[in-house]
Parts: structure tokens; sequence; C-alpha cells
């Protein structure tokens, strides 16, 4: 796998090819499946109708399927590192070892999966979903360990695109072993999208979630908004927070909701930076939530000194106006990136969702629907620059699920292309649950 990314630390915050087989979970959350040292073996089998046509044997492609599984466990824990799963096979074709990275700093996962393999990787085959690194990060090229180890064979995913960590493919090849590429890369992308996002295209990925009613409502007339959703969806959302690098909210949601987006509903993990985005700073409370010290805290604005009286724990940075006189949403991101922000959560209401889909700065939405009527109050997203249904942005469903009483939307901006999974059907995420299970969820309070 790559080193550190060109894109850089958490500094300053403290803080293509073949596609196949039916799909594995993306972007998985919760707890991540256990990283043994080798799962039960499985041989080498014929290609199946699923894997045919693929420079991949059967064996090799359920390797990658869970290599997958194990980068996407730890999306978001890495950064500024990607994260990347691998599995061992012996020459047999079964699994004698399988790693993934843990952490920006550690080992890598060929790397955690050749000691667990040990000397049964010798004359085997190495499945990892990011073309091994050939440079000498904090930690040696893993193209030299994995022909140290005697292996014979590497089948990757992606290839990688920082400059300084690609080549491994080029230098396995020369060495004499057989390199196959582009297997379940579409999957693999999704896995390692935020780190993938932020070296190609140079800014956060961002997840615009929302909590609303079936009518589409994230606050009463009143003002009121808690709670909407369920416990569940809460929750859900907590782990959502857990994996990106920052949490960011518009200045009228602070003054509105006070809120104080750490980590909650026993989701435990790295708090993210959490940054607020204000046209007047002065509007903004000097005690809110949202400044303690339990997280950096980030405010983005267009005239510092109208902050003055915020504490002075708050990091202030300087945006340049957009055309609207507020801070310009790409200039904000820049900001970001370069703060080393590899994903941002957008938790802001309405107001500044319709800005960020404005400015094409939105990559995935999930929504948490609510069985819920309000008929008043705001609704999930402001002018968002559509004035006719034909202009309307369009998503691809990627998921649906209930937890507890409430409805959670998985979609694509169309034109994300950081990865979906393989699949035969991409809704793998989908369940259907009896009426029984749905009364069982926790009442909206
Ligand atoms: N249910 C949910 O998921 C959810 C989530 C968040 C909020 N909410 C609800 O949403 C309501 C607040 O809505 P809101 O629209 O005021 O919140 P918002 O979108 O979070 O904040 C809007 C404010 O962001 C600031 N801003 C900074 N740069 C901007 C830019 N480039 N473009 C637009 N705005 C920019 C402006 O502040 P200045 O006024 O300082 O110029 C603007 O008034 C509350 O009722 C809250 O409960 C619901």
């Amino acid at each position: 796998m790559s080193g550190t990314a060109k894109a850089g630390g958490t500094g300053g915050l403290g803080g293509a090819g073949a596609s196949g087989a039916t799909g594995s979970p993306g972007g998985a959350q919760g707890t991540p499946p256990p990283c043994t040292g080798a799962s039960p073996a499985s041989p080498a089998t014929a290609a199946s109708p699923a894997t045919a046509g693929l420079p991949a044997s059967a064996a090799e492609v359920r390797a990658m399927h869970r290599a997958v599984e194990l980068a996407a466990a730890n999306l978001g824990v890495t950064t500024p590192n990607p994260t990347v799963g691998c599995v061992i096979l012996d020459r047999s074709g079964a699994v004698v070892g399988e790693g993934r990275h843990e952490f920006a700093g550690g080992p890598h996962a060929e790397v955690v999966a050749l000691r667990r393999a040990g000397r049964a990787a010798f004359a085997g085959t190495a499945v990892v979903t990011l073309e091994p690194c050939n440079h000498h990060g904090r930690t040696g090229p893993c193209a030299q360990a994995l022909r140290a180890a005697g292996i014979r064979r590497v089948v990757y995913a992606v290839a990688d695109p920082t400059a300084n960590a690609s080549g491994g493919a080029e230098s396995l090849r020369a060495a004499g072993i057989s390199v196959t590429g582009g297997v379940l890369a579409e999957s693999a992308r999704r896995a390692n999208r935020f780190w993938l996002h932020a070296v190609e295209r140079r800014r956060p990925y961002i997840t615009w979630k929302f909590g609303a009613t079936l009518d589409g409502r994230v606050a009463a007339a009143d003002r009121s908004s808690r709670w909407i959703t369920g416990e569940e969806s809460r929750r859900d959302a907590h782990e959502l927070r857990a994996r990106h690098d920052a949490v960011l909210v518009g200045a009228g949601t602070v003054r509105a909701d006070d809120p104080h987006l750490g980590l909650r509903h026993g989701v435990t993990g790295r708090a993210p930076v959490r940054v607020v985005l204000a046209g007047d700073p002065a509007s903004l409370p000097a005690r809110a939530r949202i400044w303690d010290d339990s997280a950096p805290t980030v405010l983005l604005s267009c005239d510092q000194a109208a902050g003055g009286h915020l504490p002075d724990r708050v990091h202030q940075v300087t945006v340049p106006a957009g055309a609207d006189g507020r801070p310009d949403v790409t200039a904000a991101l820049a900001e970001l990136s370069a703060r080393g922000v590899h994903s941002l959560l957008l938790e802001g209401g309405p107001t500044v969702a319709g800005a960020f889909l404005r400015a094409g700065a939105v990559d995935e939405v999930v929504g948490y629907l609510a069985p819920l009527l309000l008929g008043a109050g705001p609704a999930a997203l402001a002018d968002a620059g559509v004035a006719t249904l034909a202009d309307g942005i369009r998503l691809d469903l990627l998921s649906t699920r209930t937890l507890g009483r409430d409805l959670r939307l998985n979609a694509l901006l169309r034109g994300t292309d950081t990865g979906r999974d393989d699949g035969h059907d991409t809704h793998t995420d989908t369940h259907t649950h009896t009426d029984t299970d749905t009364r069982r969820g926790a009442p909206c309070a």
C-alpha cells in the first residue's frame, strides 16, 4: 500500500480496471470484522460464472472480497494514509494470512498479512486492495517485503495514484512476479474513497447527512428539532461522525441548536474536527458547546475580527467571500484540505447544504427519514440552484435500511467516481423488515 498521502497529515488541527462478482460492503460501519491470522481455508476452485473473464481465479476474487472488507472496516481511521486490506493465499490457493493497515505509521496491510502467514506465504499469492507501495515512508516498501517472502503472484485492485508510492506493480513484475491489477476495483475504490478522493481531487470527500420527517422537515415551525429521528438513527449518525475527519455546520445551526458534534451514543473513536462556516461571526454566541476543548474547532469566515469574542482555542481561518458575500465553499474546502482533512461530514442546516450542492461539493448523501409529519418548518434543503424539475439533482441509490422506526437512505451524487460496490445488485445493504421489527424501534421523542 501507499505510504503517507501527499495531501499531508492532520497538521494544524490536532487532530481501474476489471470488476466482477457480487458486492462486498464498501464503507462498512460499526465494529470491524475480526482480523485473524488465517480464516478458514478457501482452496482454489474452477472459475465461477461470477468470475469468468476476470484475470484472477475464483479463490483470488474471494480473497479480494475479504481484503475489501478488511479495508472498508477501517475507512476513516487511517488518515492521512489509505485504508488497505490484504489476504495471502498459499500455493494451493488456501487463505493463510490476512491483515489491514490499522493506523498511520503502523505496519502496512501486506506486512501484517505476511507476518501472519509466515512461511506458508512462500510461492503464494498476495491479494491486496491497493497496489503495493514501492517507497520508503515510515515503513519499508511493501513490494520488497512481498519479494522477500517469496510471493510468486500479486493481485491488486486499485493502482496507487500518488507519485511517491506508485511503481510497486512494475518493480514486482521486474522481479519476475506475476501481477494482475484491477480486480474488484470499484469495490476497493469505495472502501478507500476518502483517501482516493483527497489525493485525486484535492478536496475532502463530502457526505451530507440529515435527519428529516417524512414530509422533509428538519425542524418544526418553532425551530424545535430534538429529536426527529430515533435512537438507532442517532447512533448510526455518530458512527458516521467517527469515520470522518471533520464535521461541518453553518452558523445558523450553531445559533439554533447549540450542537456539540462530539461522539456519543456509545460510539468511540477519534472525535472529528468541528468546523463552523459563518457569514457573520459576530452573531455567534460566545458560549456554545461547540467551542469546548473536547476536540479542535475551526471557524471559517471572511472576517476574523468579528469572531474576536470567541474563545482563543477556536482556530479561526479567513476564507475569501463568494458572490453572496459569505465564505466561498470551494475556498473553505481548500483550507480544510490544506489542514489534512480527507473526509467531511456535512451536518449543517438547509442553507449550508444548498450552498455545498450549488458548489458541486457533495459526493454522498445519508438521509434518515422518520415516520413523522410536521407540515411546516425548514425543509432539509434550501436553494440548491434548481429551478425546474429537469435540473433536479438526481442521485444513485446505494442502499436503504430501516433503523428502528426510521428509514436510512444512502445515495451517491452522479459523477462521484470514487467507486461503488461491484456486483449484480448494488443495493447490497437493503434489508426487508417485518412490521414487528419496525414497531420495536425507539419512539421519536
Ligand atoms: N435535522 C437535521 O438534520 C438538521 C441539521 C442541521 C440543522 N437543522 C436545523 O436547521 C435550522 C438551521 O438552518 P440554517 O439553514 O440556518 O443552518 P445552516 O445551514 O447550518 O447555517 C446557515 C448559515 O451558515 C452561514 N454560512 C456561512 N457560509 C455560508 C455560505 N457560503 N452559504 C450559506 N450560508 C453560509 C450563514 O451564516 P450567517 O447568518 O452568519 O451569514 C448562514 O445563515 C435549525 O432549525 C436546525 O435545527 C436540522
